[in-house]
């Protein structure tokens, strides 16, 4: 059997160990967003050192581990703590617990990060769902020979964030009075900001935020055929935006500050998505 394949398998095998009920959603919590493990009812824990394959996350503001859970009234897994380009893995580790999370029976994924605002009309502390994405930047995580039990060669990825779905998060913020604000995501390698020349290019380019995460992610969750609602919280305008200095403090600050407003969002969303 291929590597990878037998890889995801023994993962995913751990995992139903562990986790009994079947699984519905995935979520992936960005930076300072991993309290909405709070709100899962019958929690099961497992920390990403014992399962077999999973890298280990380094980045300051990120525990790892996998929530497992009721949450709405949906059997979720939630991952606190994402695994980051810039920590040093290569792309494919990067993703590799997309593809356990399909193997486990997700058809479901939300996928949220911090992220800095370029569109002027954002402020920091607004949740943008995400409508499209700038990949260019970005190691393809597709790289390399194509597994077909994954998915096609060429993925088209015309529609990888869900439109009913952007519809139904902006449904929510209305009922919770929550402005959702919508716009592009565009991918830099990090681990610095950007430069106020490189956020003034992709503003050209048709960005709208700016993060180190999630399209590498999104892409692998497309390629294998899953619904994919992308959420960013805008944590502060990108550099050259404000004149402001920008710094990961900030980045964790503001995320605490949106956390409840966060947190009753997807929770709703979860409940709601059918
Ligand atoms: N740039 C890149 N990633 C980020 C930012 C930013 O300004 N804020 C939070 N994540």
């Amino acid at each position: 059997m291929n590597d990878i394949l037998s890889k995801i398998n023994e993962t995913c095998a751990f995992i139903k160990s562990r986790i009994t009920e079947k699984p519905q959603i995935g979520i992936i919590l960005g930076s300072g967003l991993g309290p909405l493990v709070e709100r899962i009812e019958k929690k099961i824990e497992i920390d990403y050192r014992d399962i077999p394959n999973f890298p280990v996350t380094t980045v300051e503001g990120h525990a790892g581990k996998l929530v497992s859970g009721s949450l709405g009234g949906k059997q979720v897994v939630a991952m606190k703590g994402r695994f980051h380009y810039y920590e040093g893995y290569d792309v494919s580790q990067v993703v590799f617990p997309v593809r356990v999370l399909k193997q486990a029976g997700i058809d479901n994924i939300i996928v949220t990060n911090a992220a800095g605002g370029i569109n002027s009309s954002f402020k920091a502390g607004d949740l943008m769902a995400i409508t499209d994405h700038i990949g260019l930047f970005a190691p393809s995580a597709l790289r390399g020979a194509n597994v077909k039990e994954f998915g096609a060669r060429f993925p088209d990825m015309s529609n990888a964030y869900d439109k009913e779905s952007i519809k139904l998060i902006e449904k929510v913020g209305a009922q919770l009075g929550v402005q959702i604000k919508r716009g592009v995501y565009a991918f830099a390698q990090g681990p610095m900001y950007e430069t106020p020349a490189e956020i003034r290019t992709l503003k050209i380019m048709g960005a709208d935020a700016v993060g180190m995460s999630t399209v590498p992610e999104v892409i692998t969750a497309v390629h294998s055929g899953m619904r994919v609602l992308g959420i960013s919280c805008i944590t502060n305008m990108a550099a050259g935006i404000l004149n402001q200095e920008l710094n990961h403090e900030e980045v964790m600050k503001t995320a605490k500050d949106v956390e409840s407003k966060f947190v009753s969002v997807v929770e709703k969303v979860v409940e709601q998505w059918k």
